[in-house]
């Protein structure tokens, strides 16, 4: 084994360029992890730190001020075939490795089924702690397990599928908390077959003419509808959807719908509770703030989900509207909704 050399904890970082809505925030301690190694060396120490949090690619975050604990930055790579025969393989990826990059790595090798997750941004790690969904498809359907590691006990652990108890954008991990577990490796099954999801309407709409449909042309359908209606963070800071659908009971649906009739809402799948999915798009857009601009921030024109920041330097005012927007969907139609991103730096 060559020997680690541990880098010293760096002191009040800027995370300007680490985070996708491109707010000022300083980081009070940060440290860059290269190598599970780096973890088990540095357990003690990790464990004594009373705030942390792990940063991915930043995309589904927005600091409302500086961080004053430890930022670990994971930069582990690397992709493993575990297994494989004629129908499946079995592959472990590091955890930062880029998403969408690990998407197209697995068509061009004939692994078919994260075509529907095609340019989400964000890393590999960070795909199971929020269980990214899109277009009918959400990654849990697809994972082993995951590796990590327990910060708060030096220990690395291994989570089963079960585990993980995947929910709506919701896994084990996130619910522990920002600063427990730092997911180092995923560990997915993926097909040799094709077999693509159609289940979005719009995705069924745009081959209905087809009589086969490739796991690529499913692919290149989701980039063209996500480059239509999403605003590509590089370009336009934002970290996705801001909020999430939220759920409400059958009677709630029911007096929404008499009430709005073109709302839109579908029924989850669940095992007693009748319980109604809403858009929370068609809620935010319906109330007025779809195009909406304030300062420098605004509601993106094609999707009422996204928040954008055009140029504003400071996330409390970000955070802010999306009060503003919370309170107003509370007192139009009396459901609260909960942000998807993740609220840091108070
Ligand atoms: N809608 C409006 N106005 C809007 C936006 C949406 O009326 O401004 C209506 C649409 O007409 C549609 C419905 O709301 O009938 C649902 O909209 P869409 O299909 O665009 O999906 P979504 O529920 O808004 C979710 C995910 C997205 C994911 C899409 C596609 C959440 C919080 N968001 O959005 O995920 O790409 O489905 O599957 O679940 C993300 O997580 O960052 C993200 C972009």
């Amino acid at each position: 084994m060559t020997d680690l050399i541990l880098a010293e904890i760096s002191s009040n970082i800027s995370l300007r360029q680490l985070n996708t809505f491109r707010v000022k925030a300083n980081a009070a301690s940060f440290l860059q992890i290269n190598d599970v190694a780096e973890l088990d060396a540095r357990a003690h120490e990790l464990a004594c730190s009373n705030q942390r949090f792990v940063l991915g690619g930043g995309s589904n975050l927005l600091f409302i001020g500086d961080y004053p604990g430890l930022v670990l930055f994971p930069q582990l790579f690397g992709k493993q075939i575990l297994e494989q025969n004629e129908k499946t393989v079995k592959l472990r990826i590091a955890a930062s490795e880029n998403w969408h990059e690990f998407v197209k790595y697995c068509l061009n090798e004939g692994y078919f089924g994260l075509e529907n997750l095609a340019l989400i941004p964000g890393t590999v790690g960070a795909a199971p702690v929020q269980n990214i969904g899109a277009y009918g498809v959400e990654v849990e359907q697809f994972i082993n397990h995951i590796e990590c590691f327990d910060l708060e006990n030096g220990q690395k652990l291994t989570l089963t599928k079960n585990q993980c108890e995947f929910a709506y954008r919701d896994s084990f991990i996130k619910r522990a908390g920002q600063g427990r577990y730092l997911v180092t490796h995923v560990v997915f099954d993926l097909c040799k077959t094709p077999k693509p999801v159609l289940t979005y309407k719009p995705l069924k709409n745009a081959f209905q003419s087809l009589s086969k449909v490739s796991p690529i042309d499913v692919f290149e359908e989701v980039c063209r509808i996500r480059r239509e209606k999403l605003p590509d963070p590089k370009e336009l800071p934002n970290a996705g959807s801001f909020f999430k659908n939220p759920v409400v009971t059958e009677a709630k649906y029911h007096q929404l719908i008499s009430k709005h009739p073109s709302l839109v809402g579908f029924p989850v799948d669940s095992l007693k509770l009748k319980l109604y999915k809403i858009a929370a798009g068609w809620l935010i857009d319906n109330a007025g703030f779809k195009g909406m601009m304030t300062g420098k921030i605004g509601v993106h024109k094609h999707q009422a989900l996204v928040i954008v920041n055009y140029s504003d330097t400071n996330g409390e005012n970000i955070w802010n509207l999306a009060k503003t927007i919370i309170d107003k969907i509370q007192h139009i139609y009396g459901i609260e909704l909960e942000p998807e991103v993740r609220i840091l730096g108070r």
